[in-house]
């Protein structure tokens, strides 16, 4: 499979003296936590994509200065703000794509599932106001557990009857953007050519990277592939702990999320060659969600890839089989959630 957009950066501004114009196909995207430390880097990442038409920020603090601030660069994009509740049916109406870093972050020892009980609850409410305004937009779940926050949205759809698994997506791209930058960097290749596949989860040993799957093809040693699979999988605890209480990744992620936005913007617009790893239903493995690479089309998923899990090495074998029993108890804890909410 040729891999178009996941070892390509986001298309940069080409000129930046000179106004983009509107391409024919352009669509409207919702951020729901857009004030925060990945909404703001991420807005102004996805506010340079010539693809969209309209960029509507949505938080419960105060968005109207970054709307303002925003709307002044000279790319197609309509900024508009919305804050409070009584404003997110009408941030929601029409758009084709919603992503949400609502929630708050990690500070140094925790786990993201202590993060489970705030966060929760504001996916629930969430999702809940996209099935009503937006029932069929692309949903982009960034928010922490993102192993239970995408059964709890799953759930909430389902209980809406909106839910279409095909359009539900936990974004899991800064797993793929690290393993990316470490192998890279360890094997003194050129960033540009490198893509990891990275399956599982999003959370410690739930996050796996298929070392055995790098292009260009490239070898370790037992001792290379044991120190990236812990630095790739500690990769959000490296930064947890760097910012000493000051929060969790947030530019990382921004650049991150922007490109599995502009991903799934090409996919809406027709582009057939459309590849991203990410946190989806899936007949995979005996786990009803599971991150791996996917197909993405105008529809959502249009195939999940399943060769990437032939011929695993005995350490990535014995890792998918560890991987399980917490994964499964984190997608059962944010359903058992979601099904018990009135
Ligand atoms: P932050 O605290 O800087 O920002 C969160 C924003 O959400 C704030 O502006 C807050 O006002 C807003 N918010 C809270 N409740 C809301 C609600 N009900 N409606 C709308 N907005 C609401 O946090 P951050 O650093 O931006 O991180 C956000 C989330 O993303 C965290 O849960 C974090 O763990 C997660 N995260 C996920 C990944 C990933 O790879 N998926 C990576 C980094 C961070
Ligand atoms: C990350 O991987 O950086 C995020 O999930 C944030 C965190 O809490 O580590």
């Amino acid at each position: 499979l040729r891999q178009s957009v996941t070892s390509r950066a986001i298309a940069p501004v080409k000129d930046s003296m000179q106004p983009l114009q509107p391409q024919a196909s352009t669509f409207k995207v919702a951020i729901l936590g857009a004030a925060g430390g990945i909404g703001q880097p991420l807005s102004l990442l996805i506010k340079m994509s010539p693809l969209i038409s309209a960029l509507h920020l949505y938080d419960i603090a105060n968005v109207k200065g970054i709307a303002a601030d925003l709307s002044h660069c000279n790319t197609p994009a309509q900024v508009l703000d919305f804050t409070s509740p009584a404003e997110l049916g009408n941030c929601l109406k029409g758009v084709d794509l919603v992503v949400i870093p609502a929630g708050i972050p990690r500070k140094p020892g925790m786990t993201r599932d202590d993060l489970f009980t705030i966060n929760a609850n504001i996916v629930k409410s969430l999702v809940a106001a996209v099935a009503d305004h937006a029932p069929h937009a692309f949903i982009n779940i960034i928010s922490n557990p993102v192993n239970s926050t995408v059964p709890i949205a799953a759930e909430i759809l389902k209980k809406k009857g909106v839910y279409d698994p095909k359009k539900l997506f936990g974004v899991t791209t800064l797993d793929v953007v690290r393993a990316n930058t470490f192998v890279a960097q360890k094997k003194n290749l050129r960033l540009i050519d490198v893509d990891v596949p990275v399956v599982g989860g999003h959370s410690g040993i739930t996050i796996l990277p298929l070392l055995s799957k790098v292009r260009p093809s490239v070898t370790f040693t037992e001792e290379e592939v044991e120190e990236l699979t812990v630095r790739i999988q500690n990769g959000g605890t490296e930064v947890v702990e760097a910012k000493a209480g000051g929060g969790s990744a947030t530019l990382s992620m921004a650049y991150a999320a922007a490109r599995f936005v502009e991903s799934s913007l090409r996919a809406l617009d027709g582009d057939g060659d459309v590849y991203e790893c990410a946190f989806v239903q899936s007949e995979l493995t005996d786990l009803p969600f599971f991150a791996s690479r996917v197909k993405i089309g105008r529809k959502g998923v249009e195939a999940v890839i399943s060769s990437d899990l032939l011929g695993l090495t005995e350490f990535e074998a014995k890792a998918l089989e560890a991987l399980k029993p917490e994964l499964r108890a984190s997608i059962e804890k944010g359903a058992k959630f979601a099904q018990k909410q009135e």
